[in-house]
């Protein structure tokens, strides 16, 4: 009888298998796939690992793998704008969640509700609240998220720091005293920054740092006055900041990956950036976290997750929508968020995938993996989830007004683009 029994099993699990292939092979797709992002060169490897799997379940269906180069988009969106504007769309396309999303493709009529394909996947128990909120619009959800990145992490070589002798900074007040002048005696950079939208990268962390959670939120709910005596703090601590930088040097000449290396190389004592840093450490420089660079939440924040999302959504119009569909089936799923994430810096969007495979996250991303779950959460301006895209697109002249004219120009010119934008509650 028990006999019977499990051969009875086995028969069953090797139909069940079979049924699966079949399921798989019946979706007989073909045709191609056009996937718009700017994960090309070093920041590639992780798209890449999807793209492998969605090959091997979809072998008919070519995938184009269309990228265009510039750390946190500022190429690819302008050459999406224009196909999008002039009719033709990726069938996929690399957004932030956030206003990125909503406030500019959502609003606009361009992008199909995927709340079936939610209801289908049971992916509104599979993504955290806040996440689905920033993909909301007027009822409907519109993209997929794969990631989620922490902007405000700061970077260093745990080695050279013994070699300078000095500990990492925890608040921007003993970057200032301590470590700055300590390393500039060194003849070493104390912090390094690269092209423009990674010093607005950095303007986000010391914000954060001079005015708490609370304070940062308050941006966008108009609680916090663009022009208050806070806000002119932040700028005032930003500018003393960048006196600590290369930014009247090499700065503009430098990518993220750059700045990173400088810090590697020891020309530089720490880089503000978010978590692709570690991707980039580990994927494409072989380093191991904690021994081959050292991370900590940048100065004054710690206890503060600055978050943001890479998602994926479904254009209105495109020309493979069934490829399309599989392959943010696959984006969604715990098997392609644990091939993506590990390599790419980030954790998981899904709340279940890292206990899934565990082994697959390095300590940096088990670290970050724990305080996205404990920290409290904030959104990033700079990387789409706390600020509207006509707001993003002129903070970078604040910046501008700011190194030419100091903090009270520029703390009046955000208040312009505040208004200007409707951005700030
Ligand atoms: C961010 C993006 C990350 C990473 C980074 C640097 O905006 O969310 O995934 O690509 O830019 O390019």
């Amino acid at each position: 009888m028990k006999r019977r029994l499990s051969l009875f099993l086995i028969l069953a699990l090797f139909v069940a298998l079979v049924g699966a292939t079949n399921a798989q092979e019946d979706e007989d797709l073909s045709g191609q796939l056009e996937i718009f992002s700017w994960w090309a060169g070093d920041e590639g490897p992780a798209l890449e690992a999807l793209i492998a799997l969605y090959n091997e379940a979809y072998p008919n269906v070519e995938v184009i793998n269309a990228t265009v180069t510039g750390g946190s988009g500022v190429n690819a969106r302008a050459v999406l704008k224009t196909r999008m504007l002039g009719g033709d769309p990726p069938d996929s396309f690399q957004v932030h969640a956030g206003e990125e999303l909503t406030g500019t493709w959502v609003v606009a009529g361009r992008m199909e509700d995927l709340t079936f394909l939610y209801e289908e996947n049971g992916w509104f128990d599979a993504f955290p609240q806040d996440l689905i909120d920033l993909l909301t619009y007027d009822g409907g959800i519109y993209s997929v998220p794969v990631n989620i990145h922490r902007s405000n992490v700061m970077w260093y070589s745990p080695a050279h720091l013994e070699e300078w002798g000095i500990e990492a900074p925890t608040s921007w007040e003993q970057f200032l005293t301590e470590t700055c002048p300590t390393l500039q005696e060194a003849g070493v950079t104390p912090l390094v920054v690269g092209e423009a939208w990674t010093v607005n990268h950095l303007w986000e962390s010391v914000a954060l740092g001079v005015l708490g959670a609370d304070g940062w939120n308050g941006i966008w709910t108009g609680e916090t006055d663009p022009m208050g005596d806070d806000m002119i703090a932040v700028w005032d601590t930003f500018g003393d900041v960048l006196a600590c930088s290369n930014i009247d040097e090499d700065a503009a000449g430098l990518s993220w990956q750059q700045a990173i290396d400088k810090v590697l190389a020891g020309e530089a004592g720490f880089n503000i950036m978010g978590d692709w840093a570690a991707g980039y450490m580990v994927t494409t420089l072989g380093l191991e976290p904690g021994e081959g660079f050292g991370y900590m939440p940048a100065p004054d924040t710690a206890g503060v997750f600055m978050w943001l999302s890479d998602s994926f959504g479904l254009p209105n119009g495109i020309a493979n929508r069934d490829n399309t569909i599989a392959w943010l089936t696959l984006l969604g799923s715990v098997e392609g968020q644990n091939a993506f994430n590990p390599l790419k810096g980030s954790i998981p969007a899904r709340v279940d995938a890292v206990e899934a495979a565990p082994e697959l996250y390095n300590a940096y991303l088990q670290s970050a993996a724990m305080d996205w779950s404990e920290n409290t959460l904030v959104g990033s301006l700079v990387h789409g989830a706390a600020a509207n895209e006509r707001f993003m697109g002129e903070f970078g002249q604040v910046v501008e007004i700011f190194r030419q004219a100091g903090s009270l120009a520029a703390a009046n010119a955000m208040s312009t683009i505040c208004i200007q934008s409707g951005a700030c509650g």
